[in-house]
C-alpha cells in the first residue's frame, strides 16, 4: 500500500448516476464497494463529498438568491450525501464516523480534529460533512483543508474523467493526459483541477493531488497500492 491515509474527495453529482437529481441507491452502492476495498486493506480512509446533486449555492445565486444563503443550503446538501455514503457503508460492514462543520447533534458527530484523527486510527471510516461550515469556500477546499488538519497522505479527487489533460478532452480529441503535473505547471496552464483557494491550499502544504475515474472498478484500490492511474499532482 503506498497510501496509509488518503483523503477521498467525491462530487455530488458523481452519486446522482443516470438520473437528474438526487442519490442513485445502485451508484452509491458501487462507490461503498469501492471504500470498502481500501478499509479491508487497512488503509486509513476520509471522505468528503459535494453536494451538487441536491443544491448548488452559486446557482441559486443566479436566480436571486443570497449567496451566503445559497451556500447554507449546499452545505446541508453534503450532510445528506455524507449521511448516504455513511449508510452503504454501515451496510457492508464497514464503520464510520460522520463529522460535521455545522453543529447538529442530533444526526452526527461535530467535528473535532482530534476525535476524527482517533476515528481513523482506529480503523473507521471517517467522513466529513457540511464543507468548512463557512460560505464561499468549496468542498474541494474542505476537502483540502480536512486532508492537511488529519495530515493525509494524499488528496484523491474522483471524477468522470480519467485525469488531467492538455485540454478538454470532451471537446478537444488532439487533448492528451498528463500521468504527473507540478502545481506550477497546472497554474501556468491554466488548468482546472480545483478551484484557486483549494489549490493553493494544496500547494502551500505540499498535499499532492490525484485526479482519476472513480467509475472505473478497481481503480481506487489500484491507486492507492500504488499503481499509476489518473494524474498527479506534485511539487
Ligand atoms: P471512541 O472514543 O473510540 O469510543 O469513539 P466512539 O465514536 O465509538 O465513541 P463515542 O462514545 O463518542 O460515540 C459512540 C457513537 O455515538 C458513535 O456512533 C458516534 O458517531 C456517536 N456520537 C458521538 N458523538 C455524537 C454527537 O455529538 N452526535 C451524534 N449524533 N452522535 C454522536
Amino acid at each position: 500500500m503506498k497510501y496509509k491515509r488518503i483523503l477521498l474527495k467525491l462530487s455530488g453529482e458523481a452519486l446522482m448516476g443516470n438520473k437528474g437529481f438526487g442519490i442513485d441507491q445502485e451508484r452509491l452502492g458501487e462507490y461503498a464497494r469501492e471504500i470498502k476495498s481500501l478499509y479491508d486493506n487497512g488503509c486509513q480512509v476520509a471522505i468528503v463529498i459535494g453536494g451538487g446533486n441536491i443544491f448548488r449555492g452559486i446557482q441559486a445565486e443566479k436566480g436571486g438568491m443570497d449567496r451566503v444563503h445559497g451556500d447554507y443550503m449546499g452545505m446541508l446538501a453534503t450532510v445528506i450525501n455524507s449521511m448516504a455514503i455513511q449508510s452503504a457503508l454501515e451496510v457492508i460492514g464497514v464503520q464510520t464516523r460522520l463529522q460535521s462543520a455545522i453543529k447538529m447533534e442530533q444526526i452526527c458527530e461535530p467535528y473535532i480534529r482530534r476525535k476524527a484523527v482517533r476515528h481513523l486510527e482506529k480503523g473507521r471510516v471517517v467522513i466529513f460533512g457540511a464543507g468548512t461550515g463557512n460560505p464561499y469556500f468549496t468542498t474541494d477546499t474542505a476537502a483540502t483543508l480536512r486532508a492537511i488538519e488529519i495530515e493525509a497522505n494524499v488528496i484523491l479527487k474522483g471524477t468522470r474523467v480519467d485525469g488531467i489533460y492538455t485540454a478538454d478532452p470532451e471537446k478537444d480529441k488532439t487533448a492528451t493526459k498528463y500521468e504527473t503535473i507540478s502545481f506550477e505547471e497546472v497554474y501556468n496552464k491554466g488548468l482546472e483541477v480545483m478551484d484557486m483557494t483549494a489549490f493553493t491550499l494544496c500547494k502551500e502544504n505540499n498535499l499532492p493531488i490525484i485526479v482519476f475515474d472513480m467509475n472505473k472498478k478497481g481503480n481506487l484500490k489500484n491507486l492507492v497500492d500504488g499503481q499509476k492511474i489518473g494524474t498527479l499532482v506534485e511539487m
